[in-house]
């Protein structure tokens, strides 16, 4: 086991900045996940770590010994990928006792081992099968059983889950999970999927355009996420958003925005630009007695639950998740939203979430 710290890793391909100063430290055993849209550098960071691409500055540490130019045959890490590349004309059994083959362990040793570890991950009675006769999750389990034979002290996977069916994906994260729970290793999984983020996670890296935009649990990243980006990425559906500004109108001081919506000015609340609020944090309303008035436009059924989605004059289309449907006759008529002080986020001009008083109690309810 071990842990990995970085310390001001950055990278470039050419003039191209893909990582821009990186700082973190992730604990012995810890489950982090790397999270971020497409291109943000999650795979880069993934493959700094594992000494696959080397950083153009910057200290890479793998438990407390600086590894920055270490190889990666001798960083005691094992890669899983999205792509699982197995070895077509190699059995099962083959493939995953393959890395121990070439460390020259005797036969009846890898065999032992690759039995152990294909019990483990419920391929033990496909070990003379070849790969173009298992079904995706079974190939996944396979790359999985790969690295976990060669017992290393790092766990890395990148998207290992993102060419499997809903089902099966939600079936082999649970899998990963135990895993993680039974061997305790360090693990760093990168996803750009926030839910498996969400629920996979000991800690969650949210990256954007090569930097951190912040490192917290999944409940500290969803209660109180320290800017818009991550309020928006975090989540689903996605936090809505609506511009506002600090003014008066004959309700007096406030926070003004659109649809006729007025805040009472918080102390600490200086030039807000934005609001957001989670969709199950929003209730519909008759008009005129919500926050803001806006049209119901229309309304998602997904069975267990409902998306209704919502136009206020002059701004967006806010989300609404609703445990039961909306009444049909309201589409196309005027509505209102309400909502709760405390599920008011309220972001700045340049992102920054702008914390106020009622956070504390949040961050309260996020701890318990
Ligand atoms: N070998 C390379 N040469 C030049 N540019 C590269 C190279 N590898 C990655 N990049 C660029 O670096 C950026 C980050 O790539 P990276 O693969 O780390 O993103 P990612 O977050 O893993 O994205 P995805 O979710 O699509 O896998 C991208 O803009 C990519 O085009
Ligand atoms: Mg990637």
């Amino acid at each position: 086991m071990a842990s990995v710290s970085m310390e001001s890793v950055s990278k470039s391909f050419g003039t191209h900045k893909v990582i821009q100063d990186v700082n973190l430290a992730i604990k012995d055993g810890e489950f982090v996940v790397f999270v971020g849209p497409s291109g943000c550098g999650k795979s880069t960071l993934l493959r700094i770590v594992a000494g696959l691409i080397s950083a153009s500055s910057g200290t890479v540490r793998i438990g407390g010994d600086d590894v920055t130019d270490v190889p990666a045959a001798k960083r005691g890490v094992a890669f899983v990928f999205q792509s699982y590349a197995l070895y077509p004309h190699m059995t099962v059994a083959r493939n995953i006792g393959f890395a121990l083959e070439t460390m020259g362990i005797k036969r009846d040793a890898i065999a032992r081992k690759v039995e152990t570890v294909a019990r483990m991950l419920k391929v033990d009675h496909l070990l003379q099968r070849r790969p173009r006769e298992l079904s995706g999750g079974q190939r996944q389990r396979v790359a999985i059983g790969r690295a976990l034979v060669r017992q290393p002290d790092i766990f890395l996977f990148d998207e290992p889950l993102s060419n499997l069916d809903a089902d099966l994906r939600m079936e082999m994260r649970m899998e990963i999970a135990r895993l993680h729970e039974d061997l305790r290793t360090t693990m760093i999984y990168v996803t750009h999927d926030q839910s498996e983020a969400m629920t996979l996670a000991d800690r969650i890296v949210v990256l954007n355009h090569g930097r951190v935009e912040q490192i917290g649990t999944p409940s500290e990243l969803y209660h109180r996420p320290d800017n818009r980006f991550v309020a928006g990425f975090i989540g689903s559906p996605r936090m809505n958003f609506l511009p506002v500004k600090a003014g008066a109108d004959d309700r007096g001081e406030g926070v003004l925005g659109p649809g006729g919506l007025w805040l009472p000015r918080v102390a600490n609340l200086a030039a807000p630009a934005e609001i957001g609020v989670r969709p199950e944090a929003l209730r519909i309303v008759p008009a005129g007695t919500g926050r803001f008035d806006c049209v119901l436009e229309r309304v998602e059924d997904l069975g267990h639950e409902h998306f209704a989605y919502c136009r206020i004059a002059g701004g967006p289309i806010w989300v609404i998740r609703l445990a039961a449907s909306p009444e049909q006759s309201l589409i196309g008529k005027d509505v209102a939203l309400s909502f709760e002080d405390h599920s008011i986020f309220f972001f700045a001009a340049d992102g920054e979430r702008i914390a106020v008083p009622s956070d504390e109690t949040d961050a309260r309810r996020a701890i318990r």
